[in-house]
């Protein structure tokens, strides 16, 4: 994991709540459990994860996880399975606070995760329903590989998501 941090200007800080003008993106630890903890049960009500599966994408190895720090705060985080084998990174969950959306931090948390994955593919899962995440998706050049029909823990389905990039390797 390249580990980078990056400081941008928030897309549109004049229509924002937010009291600061900035975020940072960095890389996420375990010390983060809490404010991790906090942001999953509000971005994710209906598919709470575990407080084992929380430690797991906070310290499991082939991982790439990130946060976005807005004053301090947690107010976005993302977190990529890189299956090596498989040759294959799963986008395994990405969220942003309801009162920092539309600022551009989960596109932002994107990019760098994907900056940060050396592997080719990518595949995430998302409810059908979910029209604001499939677009952020789409956006950055997803396109849907299938369905998982029941997928979800209330039945509904999934769509499983894929972007190929072909990435240039060193000595090949
Ligand atoms: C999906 C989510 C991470 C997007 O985060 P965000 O910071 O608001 O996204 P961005 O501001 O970077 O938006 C990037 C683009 O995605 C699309 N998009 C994001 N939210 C959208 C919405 N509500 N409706 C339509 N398009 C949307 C737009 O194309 C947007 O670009 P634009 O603002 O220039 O139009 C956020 O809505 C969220 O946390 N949702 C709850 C958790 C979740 O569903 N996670 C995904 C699980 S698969």
């Amino acid at each position: 994991m390249a580990g980078g941090t990056k400081t941008r200007s928030l897309k549109s800080p004049s229509t924002s709540s937010m009291p600061g003008s900035r975020y940072l993106i960095t890389p996420a630890t375990w010390r983060d459990l809490g404010a991790l903890r906090t942001l999953e049960q509000i971005c994710f009500p209906k598919d709470v994860w575990p407080i084992w599966d929380l430690i797991g994408v906070l310290t499991l190895p082939n991982m790439v996880r990130l946060k976005a720090l807005a004053e301090r705060e947690m107010v976005g985080f993302i977190a990529a399975d890189c299956r090596l084998r498989e040759g294959v990174a799963w986008i395994a969950t990405v969220g942003v606070l309801p009162g920092y959306r539309r600022m551009g931090i989960g596109r932002a948390l994107m990019e760098q995760c994907e900056n940060e994955i050396s592997l080719d593919v990518i595949r995430l899962c998302v409810r059908v329903s979910n029209q604001a995440a499939q677009e952020m998706y789409r956006v950055l050049g997803y396109g849907v590989k299938e369905i998982w029909a029941g997928y979800y823990q209330d039945g509904e389905d999934a769509l499983v998501m894929e972007k190929i990039r072909r990435l240039e390797r060193k000595g090949l």
